[in-house]
């Protein structure tokens, strides 16, 4: 279908592909206690207390998280050298911290929040039903050889472009469970070498990342030996991902950062379907309340969140019905379709997003290994544009006004959230820093 955006300077700026801040007109406080909701704030308790009974299975499957004692956590690190190459000098910026999802353990990216609590999820569940595991046993009872011959009988499948497939197979592949992960053409080599090293079916797909979810779908339903992780839909995921609030906010805490009505707090969070920054920013909603404001960021050529949000339309717009391309370097968020389940519940709770061309991501990229040393891919980068957008942009000056925070914005935190990067290899990461010289 082609689908005609309103007729603003906004839309065109859109379908032309230049960057630009959408702020939504149905963002309303309270929203997150809205009854209506498919998901409600006591979810995100209970997936907390589901990754804490989790713990010591997860720490018995992974090596890496001896030293936390089974939990999945990054850290919070205070911008540095990397706060003056982003040109954020002045104090209008308040305080600014990178959340290093990027970093985490399992699966470098923060899929490993989503990804690994669906499947160790859906793991406890089976041997429960089937009397594998009963009330008050071990949980480590699941890493065991019985437990690993009986899940070798089911499949885990997903679609992806990338790190949702690294992060379901490796911790399907941990427990026993055999793994068919459906690529995208998007998909970058070496995640799909990464897969097949571990002993992952890999479906690579030539065409997009809904495709790839489709052919995912229709392979599981007919069998049922195999458990779809459905990026499209998963309640699961997305409440994987909101515990992260809780982590932020303790670490905020440590560090002594107020968020109270005096001291907003943002998130600038990369989205591809949206699940992963859906889920972040529902579960910021229940711990801050209205204190937060959370903000996607697309590709240019891939934002769609923002086109099927601005459309208010109950069909999902792809980014095609616009006449965009959704061709982008950053792979985790070439997605062209957003999911419905988080369309509706970000309506009243998402403040806005803003798009960032692929050479600005690149160059972020540059910019932010060689000041500080990070190690970002490019969808990842995309967080760190956000103050500018907030603080500098004619629309993020109006969302200040509407919230009338604009004598609070120095006091504000902004938080980067960069989502991938650690398992990128060697020679990638250096054939992406070749990529930014060559443009910069
Ligand atoms: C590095 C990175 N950031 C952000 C995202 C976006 O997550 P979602 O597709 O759940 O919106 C992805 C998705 O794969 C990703 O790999």
């Amino acid at each position: 279908m082609t689908y005609k955006l309103p007729d603003t300077t906004l839309s065109a700026d859109i379908v032309a592909g230049w960057p630009t801040l959408w702020l939504n007109q149905d963002y309303r406080s309270g929203a997150i206690q809205n009854r209506d909701l498919p998901v409600r704030p006591t979810d995100v308790l209970e997936a907390k207390r589901n990754w804490e009974r989790l713990a010591p299975l997860l720490e018995t499957c992974f090596q890496e998280l001896k030293e936390t004692g089974g939990a999945i956590r990054s850290n919070l690190v205070e911008l540095q050298g990397l706060r003056d190459a982003l040109g954020y000098d002045s104090p209008d910026y308040g305080r600014l911290f990178i959340k290093a999802d990027g970093d985490l353990p399992v699966a470098g990216s923060i899929k490993a929040r989503g990804g690994v609590y669906e499947v160790f999820l859906f793991a406890e569940g089976l041997a429960k039903q089937s009397c594998l595991l009963s009330e008050g046993d071990d949980i480590r009872k699941l890493a065991g050889e019985q437990a690993r011959a009986f899940f070798s009988n089911y499949t885990i499948a997903v679609g992806s472009t990338g790190n949702l497939g690294l992060s379901v197979g490796i911790a399907a592949r941990a427990l026993g469970f055999k793994a068919t992960v459906h690529m995208s053409s998007d998909a970058k080599a070496w995640k799909v070498e990464r897969l097949l090293r571990l002993g992952v079916e890999v479906v690579k797909h030539t065409a997009d990342y809904t495709t790839a979810v489709e052919n995912a779908r229709i392979g599981a339903q007919s069998d049922p030996t195999i458990y779809f992780v459905d990026d499209e839909k998963s309640r699961h995921l997305f409440l994987g991902y909101s515990v992260a609030a809780f982590e932020l906010a303790e670490q905020l805490e440590t560090l002594d950062v107020r968020v109270d009505e005096d001291h907003p707090l943002f998130l600038y969070l990369p989205c591809g379907i949206g699940g992963a920054p859906g889920g972040v920013a529902f579960g910021a909603k229940a711990v801050f309340g209205d204190n937060v404001h959370a903000f996607f960021v697309e590709p240019v050529q891939s934002p769609c969140a923002l086109v099927h949000m601005m459309s208010g339309s109950e069909e999902l717009v792809s980014v095609y019905d616009v006449g965009l391309t959704n061709k982008t370097e950053a792979d985790g968020m070439a997605v062209a379709r957003m999911s419905a389940f988080v369309a509706i519940v970000m309506r009243e709770l998402l403040a806005g997003i803003y798009t960032v061309a692929d050479g600005d991501l690149l160059k972020m990229l540059l910019a932010a290994y060689e000041t500080d040393g990070w190690r970002f891919e490019p969808s990842a980068t995309a967080a760190l544009l956000g103050p500018e957008f907030i603080v500098r942009h004619p629309h993020g000056k109006e969302f200040a006004a509407q919230q009338g925070i604009q004598e609070k914005l120095a006091r504000a935190t902004h938080i980067l959230w960069t989502t991938g990067g650690s398992f990128v290899p060697d020679e990638q990461f250096q054939s992406f820093l070749t990529q930014a010289k060559a443009i910069s």
